[in-house]
């Protein structure tokens, strides 16, 4: 007698399926078409980190004032970060709240948070890339999360190595590096319209106890070639009020730290080199959210804040390709474009899908590791979409 076959559990099923980065050259050329980011959806986390179906989180941009430590306030800091996985809740809720359903704007052909298509994006530019993603197809949408549980035991690792037994003075601690960037948002970004507000409020605001609990996110609706994506992110604030035609460009800015550059006559190739690349993670963060500009704040080794530049994120990928050439935007998008193709083809079943990238591997390995959709798409979001169905 012969024993029925087993039918492979998908659970176990070992298959590797692998995209490969190199060679760069196949997406060198024209990039394929964008569409122009719109917003559909949006939301706010309160000081609680509360989701706010509303705009209370929203900011204005100030000029921040040159001179100003940003490490002030350190002992104070009230960080915020994930102790759950968030997988793509708040982003779906959004939606839910936003029932643009007859628009047919909740439909896509993937949903995930801006960050994830950061990672993706960036990776065939930078050769230390590395992530983990979830992905998993339900109703004809394909939803990608980032792995929190490897994130996390990462950041737990990193925090209990010990401190090198030697640091130069300028080192700082990976906590202060983290922190300085929020304060620089917090001497630029007031919750009221500047030309409303009084010098006095401004400052009193700037003084205030630096909190990343707070946020603002904008959902918006794009497509890389073919491809739609209903994409999710925190934006930092506005130079002008939100545009009541709902087409119109919104004046979102981007609020950046970096080392400031040593000048001209001491200013060596490696030290535009290193800020050329930090640009392709500034441009692609805020290139897929249609963020318009970009304020880099210029601090000194030690954290004085010491000049301030504004960047049209269209103008980056140019600037670069003029300087030090150290990355590619259409390869960026072309690759992006590529890799989503690609998904479409892996990810064909209601299963959870493992997408890594392994720092230096320059292979991106996709393999199935549990039934269903795991924790990805949210139940508010299933009954949602059974509702309008
Ligand atoms: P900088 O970008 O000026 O360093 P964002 O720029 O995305 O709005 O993030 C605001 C700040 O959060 C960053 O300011 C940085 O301080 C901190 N931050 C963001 N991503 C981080 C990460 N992966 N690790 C550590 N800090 C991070
Ligand atoms: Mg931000
Ligand atoms: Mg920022």
């Amino acid at each position: 007698m012969t024993t029925p076959q087993k039918a492979s559990s998908p659970a176990t099923d070992a298959r590797i399926h692998r995209f490969s980065i190199q060679p760069l050259n196949r997406f060198r050329g024209a990039s394929a078409t964008i569409k122009r980011p719109r917003e559909v959806a949006h939301f706010s986390y309160d000081d609680n980190h509360e989701y706010q179906a509303d705009e209370s989180g929203i900011n204005y941009y100030v000029p921040p004032p040159m001179g100003a430590n940003l490490k002030d306030g350190f002992d104070t800091f009230k960080h915020y970060e994930d102790k759950e996985d968030p997988h793509l809740d708040s982003l779906l809720r959004a939606l839910v709240d936003a029932d643009k359903q007859d628009k047919g704007e909740v439909k896509a052909d993937f949903v995930t948070w801006r960050g994830m298509m950061t990672k993706i994006m960036t990776a065939p530019s930078d050769n230390f890339a590395e992530f983990a993603m979830f992905a998993t197809l339900h109703n004809g949408t394909i939803y990608i999360e980032e792995d929190f549980p490897s994130r996390a035991a990462s950041r737990a690792e990193e925090n209990n190595r010990p401190p090198p037994r030697y640091q130069h003075p300028d080192q700082q601690s990976r906590e202060m590096m983290t922190y300085w960037g929020y304060k620089f948002e917090k001497l630029a970004l007031i919750p009221t319209l500047p030309n409303q507000t009084s010098r006095q409020d401004i400052e009193r605001h700037q003084r205030g106890i630096v909190s990343n609990h707070a946020q603002h996110c904008s959902i918006v609706s794009t497509a890389f070639g073919p491809h739609t994506l209903l994409l999710g992110g925190e934006v930092d604030g506005l130079l002008a009020p939100k545009p009541t035609d709902p087409s119109a460009q919104i004046q979102w800015v981007e609020l950046k730290t970096s080392e400031e550059l040593p000048p001209p006559p001491r200013q060596q190739h490696r030290d535009v080199l290193k800020f050329e690349r930090k640009l392709l993670k500034f441009w692609a963060q805020s290139f897929l959210l249609g963020v318009p500009k970009i304020v880099v704040g210029f601090r000194s080794k030690g954290g004085v804040l010491t000049g301030l530049q504004t960047f049209n994120t269209h103008e980056i990928p140019g600037m670069v390709r003029r300087g030090t050439n150290c990355w590619d935007g259409n390869v960026c998008i072309n690759f992006a474009t590529e890799f989503l193709e690609w998904l479409k083809t892996v990810v064909g079943s209601e299963a959870v899908y493992r997408v890594v990238l392994k720092k230096g591997s320059g292979v991106v390995e996709v393999t199935r590791v549990a039934d269903g959709t795991g924790g990805v798409v949210s139940p508010l979001f299933r009954e949602y979409l059974d509702r309008v169905k």
